[in-house]
């Protein structure tokens, strides 16, 4: 497979740790693994979930080259890894045996994925293909937040953003997206658990059924959730949250209807 090969040659040019560049690999086959369940449950047309399947497991194939020479994964201090990415997948003629739809649309999805928001005008097609890597690789930030959060402290700042870990900094605006049902931004964040309170938000940033049910299943986002404090100004946000999993849970186990 091309992408094993490719990613055992960026580690043989690792000369420091190369675990940050493990992590992206086992990221990627976790975002692989969603982008399947969720092209098969969405029943999407054959080209589409080719393009889904190749985008997701491309999505972050610059990110080895990115932190070989940058040393980071931030694109502020380095390069933008969606365009980046495309870049490389053109330049290793990796799509060209794909159908043309197929090839545009996992690279557009590829070069699109990080971008704070996709542009409105992007055909139905290919905003199917961008949402399904964008859920899919949020779904699999819940575990790897979940993973570093119940470890032990303190917590690494990368991970974080540099957020502080203080409970008396308390972002008043993500608490009112999470009780209001709108997804809070980044910008807004004040401590890390506003950035728990963030996750729980994204339940209404998913595009499909499929992905709102494979986000309410996830027993990370309930651990990140359960890790805010129970009393104080979390309380209300955290029970809302806790809770709007629970229903989407109960309509998936009972599509129809209540019984
Ligand atoms: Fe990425």
């Amino acid at each position: 497979m091309w992408f094993a090969a490719y990613v055992e040659r960026q580690y043989a040019l690792c000369e420091g740790d190369a675990g940050p560049m493990r992590l992206k690999e086992q990221h990627t086959r976790a975002v692989l693994g969603h982008a399947r369940h969720m092209a098969r449950e969405e029943r999407f047309a054959p080209h589409i979930a080719r393009a889904c399947l190749l985008a997701a497991l491309y999505h972050d194939v610059a990110r080895f080259a990115q932190y070989l020479r940058y040393g980071t994964f931030r694109d502020r201090d380095s390069r933008n890894h969606g365009l980046w990415g495309a870049a490389i997948l053109k330049r290793e003629g990796r799509l060209e045996g794909e159908d043309r739809t197929v090839r545009r649309l996992a690279l557009t999805a590829v070069a699109l994925h990080n971008r704070y928001a996709l542009p409105a005008s992007l055909p139905p097609d290919m905003a199917r293909v961008a949402w399904t890597v964008r859920d899919a690789d949020k779904l699999d930030i819940l575990r790897v937040m979940d993973e570093h959060l119940s470890g032990p402290r303190p917590y690494c700042p990368t991970v974080v953003l540099g957020l502080p870990d203080a409970e008396d900094q308390v972002s008043e605006k993500v608490l009112q997206d999470a009780l209001t049902g709108r997804v809070a931004a980044y910008a807004d964040l004040r401590s890390v658990n506003d950035f728990r309170v963030l996750l729980g938000t994204w339940l209404d940033d998913m595009h499909f059924a499929s992905s709102r049910r494979l986000f309410a299943a996830s027993p990370h986002v309930v651990r990140l959730l359960e890790g805010l404090p129970r009393e104080g100004a979390y309380a209300a946000a955290r029970a809302c949250l806790l809770r709007r999993l629970e229903e989407v849970r109960r309509e998936s186990a009972c599509p129809g209807g209540a019984l």
